[in-house]
């Protein structure tokens, strides 16, 4: 089971790539996540360059990374209780054609790390909508919250150890959603 997985931040030493670092590491034996590393290089979206002569190659990559994917994990930080516009500018992207892009079907799951106490769940809420309107199937699991990361990343690395059991527990849960809506 490969799972793509993007962490919404640009940040050096940022907690959701922290976050999402982990979870390759702890996933489960028949998943691996392979992490994006494009975000930083996806232009604006601008419609006159969504077509098959001018599309930007980062989101050609990203395009085919998510077909070639059983699944998607998404890190998202909260910016303004909302998600980051890199993040969305790039889910923007992928979900072009609208209800025939590469996310339609795709089996999803959110998780998220902040400073604050609500641990993205503000950001959360917001990035489901955004990927419910794409069609990808996003996993109805209260997600994974990660609030106070400052105590919970040392050097980028998630340290906390219940956190790490947890993130054990979540990827556990998503691996069986997405054998769950395969196609049989
Ligand atoms: C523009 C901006 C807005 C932010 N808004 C929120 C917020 O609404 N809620 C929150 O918990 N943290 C907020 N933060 C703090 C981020 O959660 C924090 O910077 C976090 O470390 C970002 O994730 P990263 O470490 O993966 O880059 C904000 C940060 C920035 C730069």
């Amino acid at each position: 089971m490969i799972i793509l997985g993007i962490a919404g931040s640009l940040r050096a030493g940022s907690y959701n790539r922290g976050l999402l670092d982990a979870a390759a590491e702890l996933a489960p034996e028949a998943m691996e996540i392979r992490v994006w590393d494009g975000l930083r290089d996806v232009p604006h979206y601008e419609a006159a360059l969504d077509t098959d002569e001018r599309r930007p190659a980062t989101v050609v990559e990203l395009k085919r990374a998510i077909a070639a994917a059983d699944g998607l994990l998404i890190a998202t930080p909260e910016y303004n209780y909302s998600i980051p516009g890199v993040l969305k500018n790039a889910i923007d992207w992928a979900s072009r054609p609208g209800y025939k892009s590469e996310l339609v079907g795709k089996p999803a799951a959110i998780m998220g790390a902040s400073g604050g106490a609500a641990g993205t769940a503000r950001a959360q809420i917001h990035l489901r909508e955004v990927m419910y309107s794409t069609l990808a199937r996003v996993m109805p699991h209260p997600g994974l919250l990660v609030g106070g990361a400052a105590a919970k990343f040392t050097d980028g690395r998630l340290t906390d150890e219940p956190t790490r059991a947890f993130l054990v527990d979540f990827l556990g849960t998503f691996a069986a959603y997405v054998r769950q809506q395969a196609p049989r």
